[in-house]
């Protein structure tokens, strides 16, 4: 059953929210050539818990051993924070933070270009975003999970990049995973109807080459199998009584917060 939020559950949930799209803006000007991935992680995780008063979901989830993901060029999702990983102009790195406060979670990532990326780079960066506002426009109530999928899977093929299948959005308050699955791709009118107080994340990974992904041995870093680039860009999504409000709104976001 996908759990339907009360009026202050939702609080809590735009509150923590909103703590989620501050950290990235923050970590925004620290993003530059030279500084580590271990070095992101730390400034994260003491923003968590001496600014923000909150706690970072991944730490200890499943045995994550980092605060926050860091996936960089060919990584797809879940790369572990390490000092020996430093980035250079050119490179791609998605930041993802969860925070938990009040006993509920906020899940939000985007990917950053370091200094000046290569055209092609910019074009996957910018259509993975485009793909999820694309799902995010396709909430409402009376929309489907399919209807979403669909949004992202249609722009994504029409700019011959491929969508990740194995990782998919999810349920998400109390528990950080929870139901309903949200697919990237998909069919129209199909799967899961949406009903206002339903809270999820939308996250498409893309690919600029072939679907395919692999484990490393870490049981973490998820990476393309071509090693071809990949770019992912996520938000926690309310469905409201007209369509949605976007939890984890940040200020360069394109989306109106509610639409
Ligand atoms: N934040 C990721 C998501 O979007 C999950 C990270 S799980 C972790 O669902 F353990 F790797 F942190
Ligand atoms: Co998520
Ligand atoms: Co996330």
């Amino acid at each position: 059953m996908v759990n339907i939020k009360t009026a202050s559950e939702i609080e809590r949930m735009r509150a923590v929210g909103a703590l989620a799209a501050e950290q990235l803006e923050m970590i925004a000007d620290h993003i530059k050539p030279g500084i580590s991935t271990g070095e992101l992680d730390r400034i994260c995780h003491r923003y968590t818990i001496d600014v923000q008063d909150a706690t970072p979901a991944p730490l200890n989830y499943r045995g994550f051993p980092k605060s926050i993901c860091t996936s960089v060029n060919h990584v797809v999702c879940h790369g572990i924070p390490s000092d020996d990983k430093v980035l250079k102009d050119g490179d791609i790195i998605n930041i993802d933070v969860t925070l938990i406060k009040d006993g509920f979670h906020g899940d939000t990532s985007k990917t950053f270009i370091v200094g000046k990326g290569s055209v092609r780079a910019e074009r996957l960066v910018e259509t993975s975003r485009h793909c999820l506002n694309l799902g995010i426009a396709a909430v409402r109530p009376g929309a489907t999970l399919g209807d979403i999928g669909y949004a992202i899977q249609r722009h994504a093929e029409k700019q011959r990049f491929s969508i990740v299948r194995e990782y998919c959005g999810h349920g998400i308050g109390r528990v950080f995973h929870d139901e309903p699955q949200v697919l990237h791709y998909g069919r129209p009118n199909t799967g899961l109807t949406l009903a206002p107080g339903m809270t999820f994340t939308i996250e498409p990974m893309i690919n600029a080459g072939k679907a395919a992904v692999k484990l490393l041995p870490d049981q973490w870093t998820v990476v393309t199998k071509d090693h071809q680039l990949t770019a992912q860009w996520e938000h926690t999504i309310l469905v409201t009584e007209t369509g949605y409000e976007i939890l984890t709104h940040r200020s360069d976001d394109e989306l109106p917060r509610l639409g």
